[in-house]
C-alpha cells in the first residue's frame, strides 16, 4: 500500500505506526497528532530503527497537517482521551466522540476512499462517530476490538493450559466492555475443544479476567494498554494490505445481522482488501444469544446517548 495514516501519536497511535512500519505494510505511515512535535518526534525515533530493525517503511510526523495523509489506504483512529483508574469506558464518550468526528472529517477529505479502523474509546460507539461522520460505506468503517479481547484471551488460555498462545483459536461477539461475550464454545486449542483440556471453572474464570482485561491495565498503570491495542490495529491493516481473508471478531455495523439492527458490536467477520467482506452469523445457543443481547443494548444505550447530545 501507498499510505497509511495513524491519527494521535499516543501510546497506542505510535506502538500501531511501528508495528505497520516493522512489518513493511506501506510504502509512507503517517502518524499525525495536535501536539506539537510529538508525532514528529516519535516518527523520527520508529523511522531511526528501520535499519537496525531491517524495514524500508518511511515513518512520517506531522502536527495536524492533514495535507500529508493524502492518499491514504487506511486511516487508523486512535485519538481521544484514555482512560484512568475509576473511568468507564463510556465515561469518555463526551469529549472523544468531539475529537472523533473532528478528525475524521478531516482525514478522509484528504483520503476520500479510505477504510477506516477505530480504536479510541468508547470503542463501539466511537466507531458509530466515525461512521456518521465520514459517510463512507459501513464496510469501510470498523472498530478494532475482537483481535485486542480475543488476544487477551488467548494469552490467558495458553498460560492456563501451557500451550502456544498460536495455537489457541478463539472467537467472541459483543462490545468492547465489561459487557463482551468471549465464547468457550468457539474456543479450540488447534481443534480440540478448550473444555477437553480446561476446567470449566478455570475456563469461566479466564472469561471473566478477559472481559475486564483492560481495566486490569488501567489498574496497574494508572492508563489504559498499548503495546497489544497498538498490534492488534496493525494486525486489521495487515489483512486488509495482504487481502488475507481472516474471519476476525471486530466492531462492525449490524443491520439485520444475529437479529439486530443499527447498533455496531463486535462480530465474526471476513477481513480483506475491501475492508468488511462479509459478516459471519455463528449458531449461538439461548445463553450466548442472551448476552449478545444484553450487550448490544448496552452499546445502543450509549448510541442514544450520544444521538441525545448533537455532536455527530
Ligand atoms: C483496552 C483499551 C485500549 O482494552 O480499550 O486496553
Amino acid at each position: 500500500m501507498e499510505k497509511i495514516t495513524v491519527i494521535g501519536a499516543g501510546n497506542v497511535g505510535a506502538t500501531c505506526a511501528n508495528v505497520i512500519a516493522h512489518k513493511d505494510l506501506a510504502k509512507e505511515v503517517v502518524l499525525l497528532d495536535i501536539k506539537e512535535g510529538i508525532a514528529e518526534g516519535k516518527a523520527l525515533d520508529i523511522w531511526q530503527t528501520s535499519a537496525i530493525n531491517h524495514f524500508n517503511t518511511r515513518v512520517t510526523g506531522v502536527t495536524n497537517d492533514y495535507s500529508k495523509t493524502e492518499g491514504s489506504g487506511i486511516i487508523v483512529i486512535t485519538s481521544g482521551l484514555p482512560r484512568r483508574p475509576g473511568m468507564s469506558r463510556d465515561d469518555l464518550i463526551k469529549t472523544n466522540a468531539k475529537i472523533v468526528k473532528d478528525v475524521t472529517e478531516k482525514a478522509i477529505k484528504h483520503s476520500p476512499d479510505a477504510i477506516i479502523i477505530v480504536v479510541s474509546n468508547p470503542l463501539d460507539v466511537m466507531t458509530y462517530a466515525a461512521l456518521k461522520a465520514s459517510n463512507r460505506p459501513a464496510n469501510k468503517v470498523f472498530g478494532m476490538a475482537g483481535t485486542l479481547d480475543t488476544g487477551r484471551y488467548r494469552a490467558f488460555l495458553a498460560e492456563a493450559i501451557n500451550v502456544s498462545p498460536n495455537d489457541i483459536h478463539a472467537m467472541l461477539l459483543g462490545g468492547h466492555g465489561d459487557t463482551m461475550v468471549p465464547l468457550p464454545r468457539y474456543t479450540s486449542v488447534n481443534g480440540i475443544p478448550v473444555s477437553q483440556l480446561l476446567e470449566k471453572e478455570k475456563i469461566n474464570s479466564i472469561v471473566e479476567r478477559t472481559k475486564k482485561g483492560g481495566g486490569e491495565l488501567v489498574n496497574l498503570m494508572g492508563t489504559s494498554a498499548w503495546y497489544a491495542p497498538g498490534a492488534a490495529a496493525a494486525s486489521l491493516v495487515e489483512a486488509i494490505v495482504d487481502d488475507q481473508k481472516i474471519i476476525v471478531p471486530l466492531c462492525a455495523y449490524l443491520n439485520g445481522s444475529y437479529g439486530l439492527t443499527d447498533v455496531y458490536l463486535g462480530v465474526p467477520v471476513k477481513l480483506g482488501k475491501d475492508g468488511i467482506e462479509e459478516i459471519i452469523e455463528i449458531d449461538l445457543d439461548d445463553d450466548e444469544k442472551k448476552l449478545l443481547e444484553t450487550s448490544a443494548n448496552s452499546v445502543k444505550n450509549v448510541m442514544k446517548a450520544l444521538d441525545d447530545m448533537n455532536i455527530l
